[in-house]
This record gives structure tokens, C-alpha cells and sequence, in this order.
């Protein structure tokens, strides 16, 4: 087999970051070497110390973790997204604390510095707002430059919005670090709303993994108040599993159909604030182009990031 694909992951945990970064380490084509904590569905504490325990469950509490930005660039936040995630961001459930120290340097340092010291290009997966990157953008554009995927989930092309009618929620996060993001030559492949919101992750599926291991039933417990949240308000049997897919994008490139768009954010301070504007009149040839995500083979998704989880949970 080929040399693993070193990964970072840019996260808010958040029920499906955890489920994602379960699955990265669940999956041998990538190396997971660092995770850097973002705001986002809950605050920052919250975030690192989740991302922090979510390793420990998976017995890898020996991969760094680095603390980022504690809000948007610009304009602070009107809400979080605790009434999804839960007040502490994993449905409710207390994963036990982990051994393991914080890495002491800021998130967009930690982030460079392994980029400028790796031989192999490195793909990054952002599934929080999109600040720490658009920092690392500002202040070490010479790492930047080294990044050799950058997988984001968030906006959204023709779905519409998730937490307001026009806007995906990393995306309203923080509009202006999506803005540097989508307008920079970093080459960028985005999973948003259109591919996301079919992949659903039914009980079944969940049950499966469950069973199969410790580390199962607690990604089974951590996922039951997504489940609620989703029956409740979309009245959907299942969890739409938005971060697994982006980090299954990152895992094995091509699994989504994409296009090189022109994308830009509304940072406007109106009703569409965080909205992506994707131009789809026809593929772009600019340089600075976003590869957005426009099909997916749902089932065959869902059944990858299961078939990873069982056999992850079957290893704890
Ligand atoms: C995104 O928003 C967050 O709540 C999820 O973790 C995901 O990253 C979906 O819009
Ligand atoms: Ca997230």
C-alpha cells in the first residue's frame, strides 16, 4: 500500500466532527497528525476539550491537538449551535478526560509548522468555521501554499441554508475567513449542503457499529441527540452526517463528483450573511477556482463511514 496521506483536522466537536475524526483514524489511507480546534457549535473550551476526549476514546490521544481562534475575524457570532450538538457539543454524553497535555502553540503555528516540515503534501479537512485557516492565509502564506488538499465542509449551492434560510453554518460563522478562503489559490475541494444533507446515517447503520465495540456504543450515544434533533425539527429518520463526508472526500479523493466553480460569500450584514454564491453558468478556469461537491452516492457514503466505525470499535 502507498505512504498514508498526512491529515490535519480543522474542527468545532460538534457530534459529527467526532464521528469524523473517528473515521480518520479509523481509515489507513491517511495519517491523522494533527487536530486544531475552531469556535463554532459550541466555544472554543468546549471544542479543544472534546476534540481532546474524542481521540482518548479512540485510544490515540497521542495525536497532538492545538487550540485556534475563539470567534470569527470580524463579527461575533449571534447564536451558537448548542441546541443541536448540546450544551457541552457531544449530545449530552461526558467522555472521560484524556492523559494527554494541549499542544502548547496556537492552532495556525501548530498548523504551520507541520506543513513547512512535511516531505508529502498534506490534506487538510475543515469542518468548523473557516477562521483558523483564513488566518494561517494572513500570517504564514508560505505554509499555506504547501497545503495539497484543502476539504471544507460548509455552504451550500443550491440547497439553501441550514441555520438561516441563505446560510450553511460554517459558512455564517464566519463569512469573511470563508471569503479568504474561497478566494485563495489554495487548491480547494467543498462539500456543502447539496452533497450533505441526502447522506444520512439511518438507526440501522448506528446500531451496527453499536454493537460492534465500546468505542461504537459511544459514538452510538453521542449521535442519539442528533437523531432527536433531526426527527424533530426535519422529521428525518437518521443523522445527516456532513463532516464524515468531507473527511471520506479527504480519505479516498474522488469519492464526490466536483466542479471548478467561482464562489463567493455574502459578508454583507442583511438576511443572506454567510450565503455561498456559486456561480454555475459554467465550470471556471480561474485559478482561484473552489472544486464544489455536486454529486454523491449516498448509500455507498454512509456505508463506507459504517463499515470504518465497526471496524474501528472492533479494534477497542
Ligand atoms: C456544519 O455545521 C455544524 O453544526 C456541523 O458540525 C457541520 O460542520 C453543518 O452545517
Ligand atoms: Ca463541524
Amino acid at each position: 500500500m502507498e505512504q498514508p496521506t498526512p491529515l490535519v483536522i480543522d474542527t468545532d466537536p460538534g457530534i459529527d466532527d467526532a464521528v469524523a475524526i473517528l473515521l480518520a483514524l479509523a481509515s489507513p489511507e491517511v495519517d491523522l497528525r494533527l487536530v486544531t480546534t475552531v469556535h463554532g457549535n459550541v466555544d472554543l473550551a468546549r471544542t479543544t476539550e472534546n476534540a481532546l476526549r474524542v481521540l482518548h476514546l479512540a485510544g490515540r490521544s497521542d495525536v497532538p491537538v492545538a487550540a485556534g481562534a475563539r470567534g470569527p475575524l470580524v463579527h461575533p457570532m449571534a447564536e451558537r449551535a448548542g441546541h443541536v450538538h448540546g450544551a457541552a457539543g457531544l449530545g449530552g454524553v461526558e467522555l472521560p478526560p484524556s492523559p494527554a497535555a494541549l499542544d502548547p502553540r496556537p492552532a495556525v503555528v501548530a498548523l504551520a509548522d507541520l506543513l513547512l516540515a512535511s516531505e508529502q503534501p498534506v490534506t487538510v479537512v475543515a469542518i468548523g468555521p473557516l477562521t483558523n485557516i483564513a488566518l494561517l492565509l494572513a500570517v504564514h502564506p508560505e505554509a499555506a501554499d504547501r497545503i495539497g488538499r484543502l476539504v471544507v465542509m460548509g455552504g451550500s449551492a443550491g440547497a439553501g441554508g441550514n441555520v438561516t434560510a441563505a446560510a450553511e453554518f460554517n459558512a455564517w460563522a464566519d463569512p469573511e475567513a470563508a471569503q479568504a478562503v474561497f478566494s485563495s489559490p489554495v487548491p480547494t475541494v467543498l462539500v456543502g449542503l447539496d452533497v450533505t444533507l441526502p447522506t444520512v446515517l439511518g438507526e440501522d447503520g448506528v446500531a451496527r457499529f453499536a454493537a460492534a465495540g465500546p468505542i461504537g456504543e459511544t459514538a452510538g450515544a453521542i449521535l442519539r441527540q442528533y437523531m432527536d434533533h433531526a426527527r424533530e425539527n426535519y422529521g428525518v429518520d437518521g443523522v445527516v452526517v456532513h463532516d464524515a463526508l468531507a473527511v471520506t472526500e479527504a480519505v479516498v479523493p474522488g469519492t464526490l463528483t466536483t466542479v471548478p466553480r467561482d464562489v463567493v460569500v455574502d459578508t454583507g450584514l442583511g438576511a443572506s450573511r454567510g450565503q455561498t454564491l456559486v456561480d454555475r453558468r459554467a465550470p471556471s478556469g480561474s485559478p482561484t477556482a473552489v472544486h464544489v461537491a455536486e454529486r454523491v452516492d449516498s448509500p455507498a457514503a454512509v456505508e463506507f463511514l459504517v463499515s470504518r466505525l465497526v471496524d474501528l470499535a472492533g479494534r477497542g
